[in-house]
């Protein structure tokens, strides 16, 4: 993106309604590292694709920005309007500095349309288990830690702290499904073709979690150990960090921002019993909802190993149980129909034929 050559050549060969820019280094504890590279990248990457989507005449984006940008918040939940006192990285200054910029586009030039969503904490896979996150090296983030461990390929993941104000003083974020947080993406779109200016929207759930209720949970409903040690804080964490999720909720198409992962977690502490409850065909359903195997974990063959991820289903009346077909690699892209085959009280299974 940061090539001025390459980005000219794209728009002069296609015409582009609108961009969404998710391009970006984007690792918190690198960006203290290397402060240069971060600013450079992200900010030329942006000034580049801005620049060229104006002689263009592109002039709608939306972008990837971060709950990092509320730096140390006073309370939570965070609303979009509040006002950032500094940030804590590098990495959530470029994004801060992101927004500037294309805040100062739009006051330039009110025939823009600027959305910028701030990201919570996006955990999970998608439902065909082609996709999932399966990062190289050794994690930064909590889901994927979990599911290495769950795999066999980690040891324990390290609770950073244990002494944060916060119910059992652990840290508390607002952890939203890839899937809903993917729908937001579009709902933006459709708010920037009907709008101008620059709109703010958190992608977020509105509810927090602690690391031990993501630990203990995904632990628990996969049936799988996950060992933990009580490590010091980390550099740079917060207590406390949750959206306020009512401006995404009034986008249009965006009603089912949220739901799934507070769902998924709040029914299993509250309710687990109901979790047992299992229906003829191995799908479990909710009976308020129609909701079906609220719990779940793609299972799934990565490079030879297996790996998990809490994942929310609402396919009604179909077979919990699918394998991929024969020969079908992780990330292949695949039209086939998942094969069906035997039943597991816990897992929608994909498997490595
Ligand atoms: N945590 C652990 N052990 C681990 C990893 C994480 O205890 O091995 C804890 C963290 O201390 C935190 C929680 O789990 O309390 C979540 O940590 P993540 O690293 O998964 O996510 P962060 O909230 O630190 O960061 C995420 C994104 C950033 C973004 C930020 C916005 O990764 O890009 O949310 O709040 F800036």
């Amino acid at each position: 993106v940061c090539d001025r050559a390459a980005m000219d050549k794209i728009f002069s060969e296609n015409r582009f309604d609108a961009v969404i820019h998710f391009a970006g280094l984007k690792a918190v504890g690198e960006s203290v590292h290397k402060p240069l590279e971060y600013y450079r990248n992200n900010l030329d990457s942006t000034l580049t694709l801005c620049e060229t989507m104006r002689r263009h005449g592109c002039k709608r984006i939306v972008f990837s920005s971060s709950a990092t940008v509320y730096g140390v918040p006073d309370e939570v939940p965070l609303r979009e309007d509040m006002f950032c006192k500094g940030c804590t990285n590098p990495y959530g200054w470029t994004k801060y500095m992101i927004e500037k910029i294309l805040q100062g586009i739009v006051t330039a030039d009110p025939e823009w349309s600027v959305v910028l969503l701030r990201y919570f904490n996006p955990i999970g896979a998608h439902e065909s288990g082609r996709m999932g996150e399966n990062p190289n090296g050794i994690p930064n983030n909590l889901m994927p830690y979990i599911t290495k461990v769950a795999a066999g390929q980690l040891d324990h993941p390290t609770v950073f702290g244990n002494d944060y104000n916060t119910p059992d003083g652990t840290g508390v974020r607002d952890y939203i499904h890839v899937v809903d947080l993917a729908k937001g993406h579009v709902a933006a779109c459709d708010y920037a073709a009907k709008h101008n200016g620059c709109e703010i929207i958190n992608l977020g759930t509105g509810v927090g979690y602690s690391v031990l209720d993501i630990v203990n949970t995904f632990s628990r409903v996969n049936q799988v150990p996950v060992p933990y040690v009580i490590g010091p804080r980390r550099d740079g964490d917060v207590d406390a960090c949750y959206a306020d999720p009512t401006k995404a909720k009034k986008l249009e198409g965006n009603q089912d921002a949220g739901r799934h992962v507070p769902r998924l977690v709040a029914l299993a502490e509250s309710e687990p019993e109901r979790l047992s409850g299992q229906m003829s065909n191995g799908a479990r359903q909710f009976p308020e909802t129609g909701d079906f195997a609220p719990f779940c974990a793609n299972r799934f063959c990565a490079d030879g190993l297996f790996y998990f991820h809490v994942e929310l289903f609402r396919c009604a009346g179909e077979s919990p149980l699918r394998r991929r077909p024969k020969g079908m690699k992780t990330n292949e892209v695949c039209d086939r129909p998942l094969e069906t085959f035997g039943a597991h009280p816990c897992f929608w299974a994909f498997i490595a034929a």
